[in-house]
């Protein structure tokens, strides 16, 4: 039979199976956050980027689930207000860009925010489940650990070659144009 969830924590086994839930709940917010920011994003690699990365989101989900089967237990019983604030800090600082090009790297910087908090999870996930023997459990989190940080460097190297060069680019542009339209 399988436990109830909201149970208090007694063991390391049940700090798993908290994390579990934890990052289940994180995971499907991301899906609708995901489908929202690949409407709002004007760039074709970061609209690339999110619908990418809504793919993988499924995936990971998919893969929890799979370790509650395993393990014979409830997914559900978690409500993650870690990532719930993430999410709502990234639609407040989104709504007071009133630029394209700053708009994208605030997205950038809101799944960056949200993608440390996950690798933290999954981190913390598999330290647990090594504790306790269970390498079946952790090598499936390490996959999505993985992903997690592929889609972390992808970001950064998002911001670093696609967003943030045109950013600058605008804004020194502005800097040159009083000088270019002096008379000499
Ligand atoms: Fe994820």
């Amino acid at each position: 039979m399988k436990k109830q969830t909201n149970q208090n924590i007694f063991d390391l086994y049940d700090l798993l199976l908290e994390q579990l839930r934890d990052l289940y709940d994180g995971e499907k917010q991301q899906i609708t956050f995901l489908k929202k920011l690949s409407n709002s994003s004007e760039t074709y690699e970061l609209t690339e980027f999110l619908s990418y990365h809504l793919k993988e989101t499924n995936r990971q989900i998919d893969r929890i689930l799979e370790v509650f089967d395993i393990l014979n237990e409830e997914p559900g019983g978690e409500s993650c207000d870690g990532i719930k604030g993430l999410i709502r800090e990234a639609r407040k600082l989104a709504d007071r860009c009133l630029n394209e090009e700053v708009l994208d790297a605030a997205l950038i910087t809101a799944i960056q925010h949200i993608n440390h908090y996950e690798m933290a999870g999954y981190g913390t996930a598999i330290a647990y489940a090594k504790a306790l023997e269970r390498h079946d459990i952790a090598e499936l989190l390490l996959d999505t650990l993985r992903e997690e940080r592929r889609a972390d460097m992808g970001l950064s190297d998002l911001a670093e070659n696609q967003i943030n060069p045109d950013a600058k680019w605008s804004a020194l542009m502005k800097k040159i144009e009083p000088v270019s339209n002096t008379k000499m």
